[in-house]
């Protein structure tokens, strides 16, 4: 008896609180939509200098990086996209054509379960190495890189200024490149601002922001980041079974319970990044929509949380996508200390 009373008193509470918070959406929203931005993790041994990040920002830019040295890391990440590409696939060296879509780069320094669509690699510093070797992409040799960049003036005068003295290794460009990715912090959308209580949504956006939770999709699209608090890899239902062609995390543990199952990637800025999934497949944020409505393809390894799908109207569907747009760091798009410093 006592336990029901306790029971009755709390839901009386709960109601009550959810009355008062009228206007700005159900207090639970403000719960589990915390866009609140821990500090920024930076590695202990790489702390961001003006002059490391400076050197990182040239390399990221830097054609001679590659073979042909006509591709740089910004050739697939561009900074308008948030340093996306808007090709499904991306073009390496020769034209030669990838597997995957290249992601969006922010907040990475916040990244807690590897980087890549499936998570194979573990630090920065290593992971900006990989695109330089990768046949696919930029196709050169750290030896060649060394030598060109030790050719040019400017290249050892950087280091000294970033590590202490002239001379260029493997290392020192995974570590400036490290910081110059690192820097890249996108934490100033509409929608940070209306946390913030700067600016006020439309009601249209306040519906979209509701819908993101009835819908589900904050089961994975959580945290300040809106990828998964807990770095989960998960399968949102894009293939059946038979259809499945990457398969994603799986050839990173070998385990077949992770096939096609991928990293949850940030909608942060989403607006900008299209198209979307790891292939590309979608062109718009309508079409992901019809994709969650629709339940997605069963196969052994899609989400519980995707199947069976919802119903969602015409206006549902704008709200929803209007809210997406409240995402979009205009700030961060248009930074001039991330452009091209050549
Ligand atoms: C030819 C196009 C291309 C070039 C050039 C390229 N990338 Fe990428 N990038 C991609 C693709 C595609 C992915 C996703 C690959 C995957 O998941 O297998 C990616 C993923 C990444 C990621 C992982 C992001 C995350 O959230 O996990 C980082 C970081 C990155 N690239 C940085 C760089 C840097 C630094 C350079 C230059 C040294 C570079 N890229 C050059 C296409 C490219
Ligand atoms: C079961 C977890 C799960 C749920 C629920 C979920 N998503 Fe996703 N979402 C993912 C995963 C995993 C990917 C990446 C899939 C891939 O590329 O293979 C993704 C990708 C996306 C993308 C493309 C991102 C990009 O950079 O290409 C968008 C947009 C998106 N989701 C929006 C939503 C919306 C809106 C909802 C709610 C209707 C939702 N998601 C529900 C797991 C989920």
């Amino acid at each position: 008896m006592k336990k029901i009373l306790i029971v009755f008193l709390l839901l009386g509470f709960l109601l009550t609180s959810c009355n008062d918070d009228e206007g700005g959406g159900f207090i639970i929203n403000r719960l589990i939509l915390n866009v609140q931005f821990p500090e920024l993790p930076v590695p202990p041994d790489n702390p961001l200098t003006d002059e490391g990040v400076q050197l990182g920002r040239m390399l990221f830019y830097e054609k001679q990086l590659s073979s042909t040295s006509t591709i740089s890391c910004a050739s697939c990440h561009h900074q308008e996209l948030a340093f996306s590409d808007s090709n499904p696939v991306s073009f390496g060296v020769d034209d030669r054509v990838g597997t995957r879509q290249a992601m969006p780069l922010f907040n990475l320094a916040y990244t807690e379960n590897g980087f890549f669509w499936d998570g194979r690699t573990d630090i920065l510093r290593h992971q900006s190495l990989q695109p330089i070797q990768d046949e696919l992409e930029m196709d050169e040799s750290l030896a060649n890189v060394i030598e060109k960049l030790s050719n040019e003036e400017m290249y050892p005068n950087q280091f000294a200024l970033a590590f202490g003295d002239r001379s260029i290794t493997e290392e020192r460009i995974g570590l400036a490149l490290e910081q110059f990715l690192t820097s890249m912090v996108s934490d100033n959308s509409k929608y940070d601002q209306f946390k913030r209580d700067e600016v006020e949504l439309t009601e249209s956006e306040l519906s979209g922001q509701q819908l993101f939770v009835v819908k589900n999709c904050i089961n994975c699209h959580l945290r300040f980041n809106f990828d998964d608090d807990e770095n989960r890899f998960l399968n949102n239902g894009l293939d059946a079974e038979e259809d499945i062609q990457d398969f994603g995390r799986e050839l990173v543990t070998g385990n077949r319970q992770d096939r096609a199952k991928f990293k949850v990637p940030s909608l942060r800025n989403i607006e900008v990044t299209a198209p979307y999934m790891h292939d590309g497949r979608f062109q718009t944020l309508e079409e992901v929509l019809d994709h969650y409505a629709s339940g997605g393809k069963a196969s052994q390894t899609t989400d519980g949380s995707v199947r069976g799908g919802f119903d969602l109207t015409n206006d549902e569907r704008r709200d929803l996508i209007n809210f997406l747009k409240t995402l979009t760091d205009d700030d961060f798009l248009t930074n001039p200390e991330l452009a091209s410093p050549f």
